[in-house]
This record gives structure tokens, sequence and C-alpha cells, in this order.
């Protein structure tokens, strides 16, 4: 099936007119390369993103000069890169509900093999297919899947808060731009026009890439969480920050979680959770202008003032 929308994909040809602002993201590439707007279509559609983001371009259809990719070497702002030893399992930087990160190999289950043949795995029980579908559904919440929510593409049922998820490895600013960069440059290779990789570029730089944004509701049924994953002091600082709700989350042994390599790896996918407990998110901080703000973009995506494309 994800073959045969692949060879859609490179016969579609990307005679892609200007998006309606009534139709999001997902929805709009999900037709213009996939014909039918179905939520199988729409799930093909963000592991194409996801896939090309994360292992660079592996599809005959690639529009531009090529993705290098999330886990290549990369150079921002003349800052070198480097994400690979995050997702190997080569620093302890993964939230498993302790005080400390732990390691965890991510590319548990075939890595790169399959993403290539449009596949989160070989099986379904790893630690890379769990990341890998909830990156599918996480992005595709971003980017306004409107079929996301039943069996064909399920909802997004991670961990609430990125914040939790990301924060024992103390990203700087240039690895969560590296990271956005590829994610814009995937959705690109595919044709999305230059309007709509701005709008997602935006929307995930202020929501994700700066340090003690306030309580943010990505996914509805999750509510307002905090949801900054660019933590070091390079990170730009949001508009009314809340560092202090940061803080009162933060373990003492934050600062040292990606410097200690190789803590054994758990491997599994089934470890617990990260302890997203409820981070002192008092309704009155939930509702600051900044949360509404970014909600608002967000939401904008699921009504389809944008897209998709992640
Ligand atoms: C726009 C920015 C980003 C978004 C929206 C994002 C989103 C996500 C989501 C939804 C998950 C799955 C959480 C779960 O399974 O419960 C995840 C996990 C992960 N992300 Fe990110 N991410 C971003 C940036 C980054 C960056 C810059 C890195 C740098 C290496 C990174 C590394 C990881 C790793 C290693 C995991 C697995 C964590 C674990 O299961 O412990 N992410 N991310
Ligand atoms: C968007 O608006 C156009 C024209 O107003 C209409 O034909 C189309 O059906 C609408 N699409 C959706 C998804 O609402
Ligand atoms: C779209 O869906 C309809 C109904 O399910 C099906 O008949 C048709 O073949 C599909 N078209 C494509 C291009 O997949
Ligand atoms: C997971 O993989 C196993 C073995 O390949 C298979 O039997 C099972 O149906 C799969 N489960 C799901 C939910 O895909
Ligand atoms: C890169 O440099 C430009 C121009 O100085 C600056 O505006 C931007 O914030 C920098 N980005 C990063 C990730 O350092
Ligand atoms: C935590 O507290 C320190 C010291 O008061 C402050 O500099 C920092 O901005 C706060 N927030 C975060 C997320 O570190
Ligand atoms: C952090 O690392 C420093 C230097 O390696 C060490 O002295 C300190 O005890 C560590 N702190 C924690 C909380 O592990
Ligand atoms: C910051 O909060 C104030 C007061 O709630 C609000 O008026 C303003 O729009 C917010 N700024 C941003 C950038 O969200």
């Amino acid at each position: 099936m994800l073959f045969k929308s692949l060879a859609v994909v490179a016969t579609a040809g990307l005679a892609v007119a200007q998006r309606p602002t009534n139709t999001s993201i997902c929805d709009y590439y999900t037709t213009a390369l996939l014909k039918n707007n179905t939520a199988a279509n729409q799930l093909a559609l963000l592991t194409l993103v996801v896939n090309t983001a994360v292992i660079g371009n592996y599809t005959p259809v690639t529009v531009g000069t090529g993705v290098p990719g999330i886990l290549a070497k990369g150079t921002v702002n003349g800052t070198e890169v480097n994400l690979l030893p995050y997702f190997s399992g080569g620093l302890a930087s993964s939230n498993r509900g302790g005080a400390m990160g732990v390691s965890v190999n991510f590319l548990d289950d075939g890595g790169a093999a399959p993403l290539m043949k449009n596949m989160p795995s070989n099986g379904n029980s790893s630690a890379q297919y769990l990341l890998l579908t909830h990156l599918y559904e996480y992005f595709g919440v971003l980017l306004g899947c409107s079929m996301q929510g039943g069996a064909d593409y399920p909802g997004y049922l991670g961990h609430a808060s990125m914040y939790e998820v990301h924060k024992f490895m103390d990203l700087s600013y240039a690895e969560v731009t590296y990271f956005i960069s590829q994610v814009a440059a995937s959705a690109a290779s595919f044709g999305v026009a230059t309007d709509d990789l701005t709008i997602v570029g935006t929307a995930l730089n202020s929501a994700f890439n700066v340090r003690c944004a306030p309580p943010t509701t990505i996914i509805m049924s999750q509510g307002a969480q905090l949801n900054s994953i660019c933590i070091d002091d390079t990170c730009p600082t949001a508009p009314n920050a809340t560092c202090a709700s940061y803080n009162a989350t933060m373990e003492p042994a934050v600062s040292n979680s990606t410097s200690s390599a190789t803590a054994t790896s758990s491997g599994s996918g089934s470890g617990t959770s990260p302890s997203s407990t409820a981070t002192g998110s008092s309704p009155a901080t939930v509702t600051t202008g900044a949360a509404a703000t970014v909600g608002m973009s967000f939401a904008a995506v699921a009504a389809g003032l944008f897209a998709a494309f992640l």
C-alpha cells in the first residue's frame, strides 16, 4: 500500500496550486501527492516526511538538493551538530521516569532499512517502533491531519510534555534548529510550498525551540503542557517565559545528563513513562497569552488554516 502510494508520489508531479486556507497542510498535500484524502494516505504522507527527515531522502522523488537527515552530522550557523548519539544510545539522555537520563537505542529494530521501505521498524514492539509511530502521530496533529484518530491512523498516545520527553537531552538552539531544518527540508523535498514551510517552521520554532515556554496545548486530549525542547542557555527565551515552572520539574542531575555516555540500554520501548507529572501548571499559567498564541496557531492547523507536512 505504501509502495503504491509512493509510486503515485513519483508520478503525481508537483503541479501543486496554492493551498486554500480552509484545508490543512496535511489534507492538502495528502490529496496533492496521494490523491485520496484517507487516514491511511495521511499516515503514508507523514511516514514519508518523518522517515525522510530522520534518515535523509530515500525516495525517487526529491525536489531540490536533497535532505541529509536528522541522524547525519550538520552545521548550523557554523556550529557543528550531531544528533545521532541521542538516538543510538550513545548518551544517557532519555527520560524513563527517574532522576537521571538513561541510554536507549532507538535504532534497535532495523535502523534505516525499514524506514527506506516506508515503515517505522521491522517489528512492532521496539523502541524504534514506538518512537517512529509516535512521531507520525504527533506531527500529524501539528499538521492538521483531519482523518487521524481511528485504526488506520491513530491519534497521538505518547508522552504529553515535550519538555519531559526531551529534558535530559539538554538540547541547544543549534541542535533543535537542525532538527527542525531537516523536517522542513524533508517537506520541501516533496514539493511543499515555501509559504507552507514557513508556517510550519515558525510554529515549530515558537512552540519547541525556545526556553521556558508557558504551557501550551498541542494534543487537545492531553491539555496544556510544558513543551520547550530547547533547554540550554543558547536557546532564545520564550515570550512570557515561565522558567520557574520548568525548574520545579527539573531534576538535580539534569546538567550532567548528556555527559555520561553509555548507561545500560533498555531498548525495549516499553519502559516506564517519563514523569510527566502535572508539573505545577496551574490554570492561571496555562492560560497565559503565549499559550493562547501558540495554541491558536496549532488549533489553526487543526482547523485547516495551515498545514501539515512533516
Ligand atoms: C520540533 C522539535 C521536536 C518535536 C516536535 C519532537 C517530538 C517528539 C515526540 C512526539 C517524541 C515521542 C515521545 C514519546 O514517545 O512519548 C519524541 C521523542 C524523541 N525525540 Fe524529539 N522532537 C523534537 C526535537 C528533537 C530534537 C532536536 C532531538 C535531538 C536529538 C530529539 C530527540 C528525540 C529522542 C531521542 C526521542 C526519544 C525519547 C524517548 O523515548 O525517551 N527530538 N520527540
Ligand atoms: C474550502 O472552500 C472551498 C471554496 O470556498 C470549497 O469549495 C471547499 O469545499 C472547502 N473545503 C473544505 C475542506 O471545507
Ligand atoms: C480512492 O478511493 C476510492 C474509494 O475508496 C477508490 O475507489 C479509488 O480507487 C481510490 N483512488 C486512489 C487513487 O487510490
Ligand atoms: C505485531 O507483529 C507481530 C509479529 O510480526 C504480528 O503478529 C502482530 O499482528 C503485529 N501487531 C500489530 C498490532 O501490528
Ligand atoms: C543564525 O544566525 C542568524 C543571523 O545571525 C541568527 O538570526 C539566527 O538566530 C542564528 N540561528 C542559530 C540557530 O543560531
Ligand atoms: C531555573 O533557575 C535558574 C536559576 O534561577 C534560571 O537561570 C533558569 O532560567 C531557570 N529555568 C530553567 C528552565 O533553567
Ligand atoms: C555533575 O558532574 C559534576 C562534575 O562531573 C560532579 O561533580 C557532580 O557531582 C555531578 N552532579 C550530579 C548531581 O550528578
Ligand atoms: C504575554 O502575556 C500577556 C499578558 O497575558 C499577553 O497580553 C501577551 O500577548 C503575551 N505575549 C505573547 C507573545 O504571547
